[in-house]
């Protein structure tokens, strides 16, 4: 017996060095010509340990970019009356050019009320309803949340594959992934279909996408009754599985990666696939919106 194909890796890892090696020439480039450099404003409520973590690597990934970053920390009591008016600070600030509030916010802040209140030119994670609704409407000029903009890219990066006319399933229906992700398939003249938890036959659905997105966050979900010879998987789901002997468990996506050797064509790793192309496509929001706001060329 012949052992199956082996899924070709799709190197998330390696492509947001690149995203981060364009964004760093660029910035060069305009810092040279005089230029401020492009600002992100990261604003951080509470001492959620997972969302200090996030918000310490993307700004260390900012600052190796040469982007200033402005850091805003608040504690776990900031009403959102406090918070709005940091935001309204930062949208009045003409050296910043991306907002950034870490979500989750604690439980008592009002997340649409601060949400809203960004300036949407601002808005580099795409989660204000003017940049929601550009991606709907296939408008330019907006912003798209990171996470699906890092996995349209790793797709983008896949020579052979032709999103024109594909069938797309993405797997999770959530604001900041499964929505957007779905409307920029749309964009790419997917045929899309979105599924979540109350999707009957889901394996059945699933194996019908050309190009399967999974944002489920159920570990391991997705086995190969779920895969299309040849697909395309990207995984964005992260779940820790449990602990073992007092040792933390490992970290694993919502794909099952032995499931679906010699059935999927590629996939995404976790960690290492959809994970670090998210921070790098919030710095390169930053500098789309820096080049916007000044007027210039990318
Ligand atoms: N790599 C990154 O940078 C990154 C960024 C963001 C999120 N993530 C990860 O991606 C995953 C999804 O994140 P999210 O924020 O979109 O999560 P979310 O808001 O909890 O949404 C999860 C979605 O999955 C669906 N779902 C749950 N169980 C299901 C099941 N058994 N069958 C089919 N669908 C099911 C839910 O359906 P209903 O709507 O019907 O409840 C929901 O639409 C999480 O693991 C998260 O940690 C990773």
């Amino acid at each position: 017996m012949t052992s199956a194909t082996p899924v070709r890796i799709i190197d998330g890892k390696a492509a947001a060095v690149r995203v981060r090696a364009e964004v760093k020439a660029a910035v060069a480039l305009h810092t040279a010509a005089g230029r401020r450099a492009p600002g992100l404003a990261t604003v951080l409520v509470g001492d959620d340990p997972a969302s200090h973590v996030y918000v310490k690597n993307k700004r260390k990934q900012a600052a190796e970019c040469g982007l200033i970053s402005a850091h805003h920390e608040l504690p776990s009591t900031t009403t959102t009356a406090e918070l709005l008016a940091v935001v309204s600070k930062l949208n009045d600030d003409g050296a910043v050019d991306g907002i950034l509030v870490q979500l989750p916010l604690p439980k008592h802040i009002d997340e649409h009320a601060v949400l809203v209140a960004l300036d949407p030119q601002k808005d580099v994670d795409g989660f204000h309803p003017d940049n929601v609704a550009r991606l709907t409407m296939g408008l330019a000029g907006g912003f798209v949340p990171c996470t699906p903009l890092g996995c349209l890219r790793l797709l983008d990066d896949e020579k052979e594959l032709q999103l024109r006319g594909a069938r797309a399933v993405v797997v999770g229906r959530s604001n900041i992934v499964g929505k957007p992700m779905a409307s920029l398939l749309l964009g790419r003249d997917c045929t899309v279909t979105i599924a979540h938890s109350k999707t009957k036959d889901l394996a059945g659905v699933c194996r019908q996408a050309d190009v399967l997105v999974a944002a489920i966050g159920r570990a391991q979900m997705i086995g190969a009754g779920f895969i299309k010879p040849g697909a395309i998987v990207i995984d964005v789901g992260i779940n820790r599985l449990p602990e073992i002997d007092g040792r933390p468990g490992k970290l694993v996506g919502d794909v099952d990666w032995a499931a679906i050797e010699g059935v999927a064509a590629a996939a995404t790793p976790v960690p290492g696939g959809v994970g670090p192309m998210t921070i790098a496509m919030l710095l390169q929001n930053t500098l789309t919106s820096y080049v916007r706001r000044l007027g210039i060329e990318h």
